[in-house]
C-alpha cells in the first residue's frame, strides 16, 4: 500500500485542471471550469472543476472527487494505480508499505496489465521488424516509402512491419518468456486447431491504435500487395483493453489539436489521418471504416461539439454515411461537410493538393450538413415533383434532429430559398416530424430527470399527477391507446404503467381515476384491457363513468392550452402528450428539489457556492425542458 503522506503529497502537487483537462474540454467560469461530463451522456454542460479545492463534481451524474479519483473512473485503474500514475506524471516519488489491496480487483487489473504489457511488446516487435531487420526494410519500409511516409511518420504513428513467417511473434516472445495465452487474449495470436498459435497479423504492415491516453490498445495490419487476396485490413478482436466502438483512430495525437482549433475532422481510414496530419492537419481522427457509434460521439463531445466529416468521392459511400450523420446532429454537434473530387480520398487528395492547396480546399469546400444533403438530394431528383417532395421530407427528417429550435428556423429558411418552397408550408412539415421525434428526446430527458432526482438523495414531496384535467387526459389516452406500440418493446401501456411505478411519489386525486388507475395495475398481471372493457363494465359507475371521458373533448389540450401555451395537437400525437406528462411531472420535482436547495441555503455550513451552482444546473435542465416540449412556465 502507499503511505498516506505520499498521497497527501501528490494530491498538493497534482493540478486537477489539467488532469481532467486530458480528457475533457474545460472552459473557464469564474474561478472553476465547466465541461460536458465523461461519465454520462448528457447535453447540459454539468461538470465542474474546482481548482482550489483540487475537485471535479457533476451535478447531472453526481460523481465528484479529486484527481486520483478521476483517474479510477476514467481510466478504469485501482486506487493505487492511479496514485503511481500521478506519480509519474508529477515525478514524486512514492513511499510504500505493506497491506494487500481486494483480491477479485488485482486479478482483473494483473490481467489488463498483462495484456498491456504484451501490447507493449509486440509494438516494439513490430517496430524494430520494420526498421531494424532486412525483410522489414526491403518490404515494409519500402512500402510506406512509396506512400510517401517519411521516417519521422513512421516514429509519430507507431508503424511497424510483421513479418512472412507464421509464427515469428510467436517464436520470439516464448523464448523471451511471454505466454502465448497472453498474447492470444490481447489478440495477436491465434490458437491452431491442433496445437500451438500462429501470428494474426502476419505479412502486413502495421498499424497500432492509440487509447485516449496513449497507450497501444489494438492493432490494424494492411496487405502489402494489391493482388493479395487476402483482406485489405485485418483488426485485433476486441479484448479487455479494447472496445472497438468507444475509440477512434487517431484521438490521442489529435486531442490537443482538436480543443485548440475547437472543431474535428472525421475521415474514414488510418491513411487519411497520418496524411492529414503530414500535411498540416492535426485535428483529425477515423471511424475506421464503419458508422459512428454513440460512444465514439461521446468521445469527440468531449473534445469539441464542431464535427467536420470528409468524404471520399463516390456518391455511394456518402449516401451510405447520410444516415449516421443524422446521429450526430441529435448529439448536439455542428455538422459540416467536405465531398472530395470523384475517385480521391483524404489520403490522395492532400497529396496532390499539399498542405495549402488542402487548408484552401477544405475551407472553400466546407457546407453546412444539410444545405449538403439538400442539394445532393434536388440534384438527384432532378425536376420530378414527386422525387423532389420525397428529398424534401428527407431533408426536413435531419433538420429536425437539430436540438436548438432556433438553429432549425434559420435553417428552415435558408432551405425554402434552396428548395423553392413556401417557408411557411416547410415549418409546418417540420414541426409535424420534430413533434414525432420528441416523443424520443422525451424518453431520454425522462431518463436524464430520473437520474438526477435520484442521484440527488433528497425526499421529495409526493406530488399528485399535475392537475385534474391531466389525470382524465391520462386515462382516456390509455383507455384509447393502451393496446398500440410505443416503441420497439413496449406497448403504450406498459411503458405508462412502468413510468407510474417508478415513482413512488405520484397520486391521482379524482376519486374515478384512482379506481381505474388501480385496475390498470392489476392489469399488468392479466394483460390490458381497452375502452370496450370500461365501458361495457359491470359496476355501472365505471360504464357510465368512462362513456362520459370517451366522449369529452380534448381534455389535455384545453388543460395546456390555458396554461402552458401548448402547440397543436393531432390524434397521432397521442405518444407526445403521454411524454409530456411524464415529463411534466419530472420537472415538478425539479421543482422541489431546487426548493430543498434554497432552504439549505440558509444553512451556514453548506458550501454555498456549490450549491447555488447546482440550483444554476437544475434552471437549466428546465428550460431545456420547456424548449423540447414548447411549453412556457407554468403556473403551479
Ligand atoms: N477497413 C477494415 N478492413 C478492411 C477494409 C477497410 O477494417 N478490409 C477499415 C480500415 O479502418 C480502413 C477504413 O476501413 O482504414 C477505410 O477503408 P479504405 O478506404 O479501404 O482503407 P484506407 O485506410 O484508406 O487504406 P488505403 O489508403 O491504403 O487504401
Ligand atoms: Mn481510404
Amino acid at each position: 500500500m502507499i503511505a498516506p503522506q505520499s498521497v497527501e503529497q501528490l494530491l498538493n502537487a497534482a493540478v486537477i485542471e489539467d488532469v481532467v483537462g486530458e480528457y475533457v474540454a474545460l472552459k473557464r467560469s469564474g474561478s472553476r471550469f465547466k465541461g460536458v461530463c465523461p461519465f454520462h451522456d448528457e447535453k447540459t454542460p454539468s461538470f465542474v472543476v474546482t481548482p482550489t479545492l483540487g475537485i471535479y463534481k457533476c451535478f447531472g451524474c453526481q460523481k465528484g472527487g479529486n484527481s486520483i479519483n478521476f483517474l479510477m473512473e476514467m481510466e478504469n485503474l485501482s486506487y493505487a494505480e492511479a496514485i503511481r500514475n500521478l506519480a509519474k506524471k508529477y515525478g514524486i516519488e512514492l513511499i510504500e508499505t505493506g497491506v494487500k489491496e481486494d483480491e477479485a480487483y488485482k486479478e482483473n487489473q494483473k490481467l489488463r496489465e498483462n495484456i498491456q504489457i504484451v501490447l507493449d511488446y509486440a509494438q516494439k516487435f513490430f517496430s524494430e521488424n520494420l526498421t531494424e531487420t532486412e525483410e522489414g526494410q526491403t518490404i515494409g519500409l519500402e512500402y510506406f516509402k512509396e506512400r510517401g511516409y517519411s521516417q519521422e511518420i513512421v516514429k509519430k504513428w507507431g508503424l511497424g512491419y510483421s513479418p512472412t513467417a507464421w509464427e515469428a511473434l510467436a517464436t520470439k516472445a516464448k523464448n523471451e518468456g511471454y505466454t502465448l495465452e497472453t498474447l492470444e487474449l490481447a489478440g495477436l495470436l491465434r490458437k491452431r486447431e491442433n496445437q500451438g498459435y500462429y501470428d494474426l497479423f502476419r505479412n502486413r504492415v502495421i498499424f497500432p491504435i492509440h487509447g485516449v491516453s496513449g497507450k497501444v490498445i489494438a492493432f490494424a495490419g494492411r496487405k502489402m500487395s494489391s493482388s493479395d487476396p487476402a483482406p485489405k485490413y485485418v483488426n485485433s478482436p476486441e479484448t479487455e483493453l479494447y472496445k472497438k466502438s468507444e475509440i477512434l483512430y487517431g484521438i490521442f495525437q489529435a486531442k490537443n489539436a482538436i480543443k485548440k482549433e475547437d472543431k474535428v475532422y472525421l475521415t474514414e481510414g488510418y491513411t487519411d489521418v497520418i496524411s492529414l496530419s503530414q500535411f498540416g492537419v492535426e485535428n483529425v481522427v477515423a471511424s475506421s471504416g464503419t458508422a459512428l457509434t454513440p460512444g465514439q460521439i461521446r468521445l469527440i463531445r468531449r473534445f469539441t461539439h464542431n464535427i467536420t466529416v470528409v468524404y471520399d468521392g463516390d456518391s455511394a459511400g456518402i449516401k451510405a454515411s447520410m444516415r449516421g450523420i443524422d446521429l450526430l446532429l441529435t448529439e448536439d454537434l455542428n455538422v459540416r461537410v467536405v465531398a472530395l473530387p470523384d475517385g480521391e480520398d483524404p489520403d490522395s487528395w492532400c497529396r496532390k493538393l499539399g498542405s495549402d492547396g488542402f487548408a484552401k480546399y477544405l475551407a472553400e469546400n466546407e457546407k453546412n450538413f444539410i444545405f449538403f444533403k439538400a442539394n445532393l438530394l434536388l440534384d438527384a431528383a432532378g425536376n420530378d415533383p414527386i422525387k423532389r417532395t420525397e428529398a424534401i421530407r428527407d431533408i426536413l427528417e435531419s433538420v429536425a434532429n437539430i436540438g436548438d429550435p432556433l438553429k432549425r428556423n434559420s435553417l428552415n429558411q435558408e432551405l425554402s430559398k434552396i428548395c423553392g418552397t413556401d417557408e411557411t408550408l416547410l415549418a409546418v412539415e417540420l414541426s409535424k416530424i420534430v413533434k414525432k421525434k420528441l416523443t424520443g428526446k422525451g424518453e431520454e430527458l425522462l431518463t436524464e430527470l430520473k437520474q438526477i432526482t435520484q442521484a440527488a438523495g433528497i425526499d421529495l414531496p409526493r406530488e399528485p399527477l399535475n392537475d385534474l384535467n391531466q389525470e382524465r387526459a391520462f386515462v382516456k389516452l390509455l383507455l384509447l391507446h393502451g393496446h398500440e406500440p410505443f416503441n420497439e418493446e413496449q406497448q403504450v401501456f406498459d411503458f405508462a404503467m412502468s413510468e407510474l411505478s417508478a415513482d413512488e411519489n405520484v397520486f391521482f386525486t379524482d376519486p374515478m381515476c384512482v379506481k381505474v388507475v388501480n385496475m390498470f395495475f392489476e392489469m399488468q398481471q392479466t394483460g390490458f384491457q381497452g375502452s370496450q372493457y370500461f365501458v361495457n363494465h359491470t359496476d355501472p359507475e365505471i360504464s357510465a363513468w368512462a362513456a362520459g371521458i370517451l366522449s369529452q373533448g380534448h381534455l389535455l389540450s384545453e388543460a395546456f392550452a390555458e396554461n402552458y401555451i401548448y402547440i397543436t395537437h393531432e390524434s397521432d400525437n397521442f405518444k407526445h402528450e403521454l411524454m409530456s406528462i411524464f415529463v411534466h411531472l419530472r420537472r415538478k420535482k425539479l421543482d422541489s428539489l431546487i426548493q430543498k436547495k434554497m432552504e439549505l441555503l440558509k444553512n451556514s455550513d453548506v458550501d454555498i457556492e456549490e450549491v447555488l451552482l447546482h440550483i444554476v444546473f437544475l434552471e437549466s435542465i428546465k428550460t431545456r425542458i420547456s424548449s423540447e416540449f414548447g411549453y412556457a412556465d407554468y403556473k403551479p
